[in-house]
């Protein structure tokens, strides 16, 4: 299987499939000596963890992670390190019946006309388990930004409808309500618009944002590596999601110039912009503002409503779907967000390192 890898210098691959033994990260080119233990892994993947709240699968799932490799004495030695999470609550014969047929909306028929066989229990390596591997790699290059004074927060915008409001916005309410809605009140309103989806046994979609703080200014590349298609592809790689945008994104089509254009100015230390409605990025490469972008996640597939669907026996046949599933993806999906715009922004600031001839002097003249 191809593309399993992302990254040029700080590179995941993420392997296993969510009834194998367990899934896991290799991460390669993680620099030395910075202090890395399993619990600053461990809170990333908490927040991903399923059987939380419930509007997310009943699966009672620990995803405790161990490291096996690249960390000693506390601090990384600059070689792979690779993170393992078991396996340990499958129940595969709820999904015994989809080998024989393809549910709406999921893989399982692209992945049967790819590859002709497949892991059907769980979806395989498309399965929500797959984002481990990601979730845990990005902690880690979360782990390099903190270093370097740069921050990564993600939340959920919108469920449905339901949108966080400006005025409501609070950061310390996102991890109170099971959402991730920085907005308790929206949050309030949009659990009871989810329990009404759930027990019309259907499922919704909506946003996660994320919001990258500290980042310099001049990081990027200037045409197939732009910062922004590399951010974009980070998110639409995520399971489910269905759309990416920065800045003002897509409400730019509608807008003027003079009202899309960010005016530069100088605040006695060096140049800021008067607004940010291009989301931090020009020409693909960082303005030194908030890198802010949305992730467009749709509904879960897997719903437990009566559906028509066709077997592997090219019979037109009706289903209802067994197993565990999320009523909706966003909240769980919010953690994967942050920590792919990490392992992104990380490695394009260190592609950058060689960019000019002063930053090479700086490693190798002293
Ligand atoms: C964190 C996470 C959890 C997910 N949980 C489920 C789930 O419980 N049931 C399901 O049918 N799909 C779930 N998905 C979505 C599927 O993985 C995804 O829709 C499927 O692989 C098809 O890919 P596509 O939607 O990108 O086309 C989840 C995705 C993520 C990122």
């Amino acid at each position: 299987m191809a593309g399993s890898s992302y990254g040029t210098i700080f590179r995941i691959t993420t392997w296993g499939e969510s009834h194998g033994k367990g899934v896991g990260v290799v991460v390669d080119g993680c620099p030395a000596g910075i202090s890395l233990c399993e619990e600053d892994i461990q809170k990333y993947l908490n927040r991903r963890k399923p059987g939380q709240s419930a509007f997310s699968t009943p699966r009672k799932e620990d995803d405790v992670v161990e490291i096996l490799s690249g960390v000693f004495e506390g601090k990384t030695t600059g070689t792979p390190i690779s993170l393992v999470v078991m396996n340990t609550s499958q129940r595969s014969h709820d999904y015994s019946e989809i080998a024989s047929y393809y549910r709406p909306g999921h893989a399982d028929y692209t992945f049967d006309m790819k590859y002709g066989f497949r892991d059907y229990r769980g979806g395989g390596r498309s399965s929500g388990r797959e984002t481990i591997g990601r979730v845990a790699g990005g902690a880690i290059a979360a782990k390099v930004l903190e270093e370097l004074g740069i921050t990564v927060c993600a939340y959920t915008k919108s469920i449905g409808e339901f949108t966080v409001k400006s005025e409501n916005f609070n950061l310390d309410a996102r991890d109170t309500n099971p959402l991730y809605m920085p907005d308790e009140k929206t949050a309030k309103e949009a659990e009871e618009y989810l329990n009404t989806i759930r027990e019309n046994t259907d499922s919704a979609g909506g946003v996660a944002e994320c919001i990258v703080k500290g980042l310099p200014a001049g990081i990027g590349e200037p045409v197939f590596e732009k910062l922004d298609a590399n951010l974009s592809k980070a998110l639409v790689s995520i399971g489910a999601v269905k759309a990416f945008e920065i800045g003002d994104g897509i409400n730019v089509c509608t807008s003027l110039g003079s009202d899309n254009n960010d005016c530069f100015y100088f605040d006695g230390n060096g140049i800021s912009k008067e607004t940010n409605h291009a989301g931090g990025t020009l020409g693909g490469i960082s303005d030194g503002s908030d890198l802010v972008m949305r992730a467009y996640i749709k509904p879960t597939p897997s719903i437990f409503k009566t559906q028509n669907t066709v077997n592997k026996s090219n019979e037109n046949i009706s289903i209802n779907i067994k197993g565990r599933h999320d009523p909706i993806i966003v909240p769980r999906a919010v953690v994967v967000v942050e920590t792919m715009v990490a392992l992104t922004v990380l490695d394009m600031m260190l592609i950058n390192m060689s960019s000019n001839i002063e930053n090479i002097k700086k490693v190798y003249n002293n």
